[in-house]
């Protein structure tokens, strides 16, 4: 049965993009109801301004905030916890996350379990939150986790050093304030890093087993302004219009990954998140091209679309060849974009190598990768790429 006989459902929270969106927090607070707030953000997004600018439109309508900043960069299960407690304690009754991927996810999880009760990790696994959260608007800080509107949040659990995917329509926020202006305060590294995580989701959701006709217009057309924007961004860092441009291929790639999940790469990343406490965007940024390569002989005609989406002129090659055209622009980008790594130099050694397929094999995102994989297989995907 082709895709377009199938059952597909798309799903997406409202969302407001442009400069200064961020601004527009105070009003929809308040139209959602709010009559105190609880603000997730993290030191580095409170350092650039960002989150003065969101509580600045919350007094503005005369909505009292409390802050919350405990936040890893792969958040925790006991810091969703306190962040619960504090939620309750201070008497809030919507949440605004101001940030990256980390204060998204930690204020989704804080939603769940304020909503819910319990315990987050009680939640894992997909379709398990039976309660709907406080409304929730998110204003993202990075151009690549697109936390902000997808249905999955990712905590880390340190006792077992893995990673847990809460993937549920519960957890889509009410409302999306996406301004391209705080990516100009990141790092060339970490708008690298969190470009190619986004390039990653469009790429995996167009080649995911649940794609459908409306994720692949989001994905085509995300892997189109990421080829073309990124590392223009990246040595214009304070040119507003192509951090926008970055910014939308990061929203579309979003809106195709949150229904068309994702694949493997995503799941070897998640197992060394949890297990080495690695960047996210860093990890999939390390291991796009050896995921490619182990992918696009079950589905080259979808990695074909997705090298002309890129610009690359296939005519008169062979399967192989084409193959190569596209890893070759994969690796051309990574490497303008400064993501020299191989897993080695992010701490990673054969010795962990095992553990880590493991914990990937129970990954959710290895579901919907176009080529099973086994334990063995990804193993020898993390032994290449280290
Ligand atoms: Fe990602």
């Amino acid at each position: 049965m082709s895709i377009e006989q199938q059952l597909r459902k798309f799903l997406a929270p409202e969302y407001v993009f442009g400069p200064d969106a961020r601004r527009m927090v105070g009003q929809y607070a308040k139209n959602l109801g709010a009559h105190k707030v609880f603000v997730v953000s993290d030191p580095g997004v409170v350092a650039a301004g960002w989150t003065a600018d969101v509580t600045a439109s919350l007094d503005d309508v005369l909505l009292p905030w409390t802050l919350f900043t405990a936040v890893s960069s792969n958040p925790r299960a006991e810091e969703v916890m306190a962040g619960a407690a504090a939620y309750a304690a201070e008497q809030c009754n919507l949440i605004v996350a101001v940030g990256g991927g980390s204060p998204i996810d930690c204020a989704k999880g804080v939603g769940i379990v304020s909503s819910n009760g319990g315990h987050i990790l009680d939640y894992e696994g997909i379709d398990r939150v039976p309660l709907p959260m406080p409304p929730l608007i998110c204003i993202p800080t990075t151009g690549g986790t697109s936390a902000d509107v997808s249905q999955f949040a990712i905590f880390s659990n340190p006792q077992k050093k893995n990673k847990i995917a809460i993937v549920s329509k519960s957890v889509v926020p009410d409302l999306a304030l996406i301004d391209p202006q705080p990516l100009t305060t990141m790092d060339a590294y970490l708008s690298a890093c969190t470009g190619l995580d986004a390039l990653t989701h469009a790429i995996e959701a167009f080649v995911s087993n649940a794609h459908s006709p409306m994720t692949d217009l989001h994905a085509l057309e995300s892997v189109r302004l990421l080829s073309r924007y990124l590392l223009l961004s990246l040595q214009a860092p304070d040119d507003v219009g192509l951090r926008s441009q970055v910014m939308m291929g990061s929203l579309q790639a979003g809106l195709a990954f949150s229904n068309a999940i994702l694949g493997a790469n995503h799941a070897l990343a998640n197992s060394l998140g949890g297990f080495l406490d690695l960047a996210h965007g860093e990890c999939n940024a390390t291991l796009i091209d050896h995921v490619i390569a182990f992918n696009y002989d079950s589905t080259p005609e979808r990695f074909d679309a997705i090298s002309m989406a890129m610009g690359l002129n296939l005519n008169g090659l062979s399967s192989r060849e084409r193959k190569e055209k596209l890893l070759q622009h994969v690796r051309f980008m990574k490497n303008q974009a400064g993501i020299a790594n191989v897993l080695s130099t992010l701490g990673v050694s054969s010795a962990d190598v095992a553990g880590l397929a493991l914990n990937a094999h129970h990954d959710p995102c290895l579901l919907t990768n176009p080529r099973s994989a086994n334990v063995r297989d990804l193993e020898v995907l993390y032994e290449e790429s280290l």
